[in-house]
């Protein structure tokens, strides 16, 4: 047994984490740069306890909150220099995985004189400012994870970039803060953080550890899918939904995503289709494409799920996220899409055919 396994975050779980550490905060410095959304940092009561946190501990504070859905280079250029402006010593990021992942990059870009498209480099001359991550949204896990995803309009594509500098320092992990997210976005979330998990667990970059992460996440994720259908949200399910995507997070911390989340960029970036469902849409087929290769796993993931086949997990996704729908050409450019290191690490050997027929059978 080979593996390496590392997670720099310190993380804080459960109902009022921050205020109850709000000391956490001094120790990151005197100069916090928030960064949100227009809505869900209002919405969800982490900004104001965030500001109460910063008075009460007398940090000074600058907001900024224009976070882009699926942030851009210029959305990110722009808190970075904003943040350098006000001499940030930290930022805090709140949000979806679109405002923790451009908190990130503007950490970076707060620092050093580089273009966001030499972000990819991954290597940094100034040490990022630190991060503290508050998620408001069950999905991403990038509180815990080093990524951080931005739309490239020159590639015409989602891709994320990320090192060892680029963790949050700390995280504070509220699911409370999943009050105020709408049941439609609560699914699309949930099948994210199952996406990740699912990936990571069958991917052959997974480990031992990574996969207790991967069965913890998807048995959490069989405990609250059926409350989602059914339209009963109670803190039991909030939990769930929080605890399941902070597992996806450590999970492709260690093992990466692999070709559903790359075949679902394209219907992102084309299509605008919420990242939660351009995932969902893959994954039935997904499992099935590699069944003989990780049967046992996929088995366990069905046994997690308290379903009886991979066409009833697939039935399940569908009513969660829905479905959708390409032509045999667009097909053909999605599949053709995945950039090689993901091909590699899918369980069953897969080149470009097998990917079409993936797409073909998902969305024709
Ligand atoms: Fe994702």
């Amino acid at each position: 047994m080979k593996f390496k396994h590392e997670l720099p975050v310190k993380i804080y779980y459960g109902s009022k984490c921050l205020s109850a550490n709000d000391k956490e905060l001094v120790k990151l410095g005197r100069k916090a740069f928030i960064m949100t959304g227009p809505k869900s940092g209002k919405l969800s009561g982490a900004l104001e306890d965030v500001l109460e946190a910063l008075r009460l501990n007398n940090i000074e504070f600058s907001i900024f909150d224009r976070v882009e859905n699926n942030p851009s280079f210029k959305n990110v250029e722009e808190a970075g220099k904003i943040a350098a402006d006000f001499g940030a010593d930290f930022v805090i990021g709140i949000g979806g995985g679109s405002p923790l992942d451009a908190s990130k990059a503007a950490a970076v870009l707060a620092v050093n004189r580089i273009k966001p498209v030499e972000l990819y480099k991954n290597m940094y001359k100034n040490n990022p400012l630190p991060i503290a991550a508050i998620p408001t949204t069950a999905g991403t896990g990038s509180e815990v994870t080093p990524y951080s995803i931005l739309t490239r309009h020159d590639l015409k594509t989602k891709m994320s970039f990320g090192s060892r500098q680029t963790f949050p320092q700390i995280a504070f992990v509220d699911p409370g803060y999943l009050r105020s997210v709408p049941v439609k976005i609560l699914a699309n979330t949930a099948v994210d953080a199952l996406s990740h998990s699912i990936e990571g667990y069958l991917s052959k970059r997974s480990t031992p550890v990574s996969d207790l992460y991967a069965v913890e996440s998807i048995r959490q994720f069989g405990k609250s899918y059926k409350n989602l259908l059914k339209l009963e949200i109670n803190e039991q399910t909030r939990n769930s939904l929080m605890y399941s995507s902070m597992l996806g997070g450590m999970v492709i911390t260690h093992t990466g995503t692999t070709i559903v989340h790359s075949l679902g960029y394209y219907l992102t970036y084309f299509y605008d289709v919420p990242h939660g469902m351009a995932n969902g849409v893959f994954l039935e087929e997904f499992l099935s494409y590699n069944y003989t290769a990780s049967e046992q796993k996929i088995n366990n993931i069905l046994s997690l799920c308290e379903l009886k086949s991979i066409r009833e997990f697939g039935k399940a996704i569908e009513m969660l996220v829905g479905n959708f729908k390409l032509t045999c050409e667009d097909a053909r450019k999605c599949a053709e899409s995945v950039p090689g290191n993901k091909v590699s690490s899918n369980p069953e050997n897969i080149d470009v055919s097998g990917l079409y027929g993936i797409v073909k059978k998902s969305c024709c």
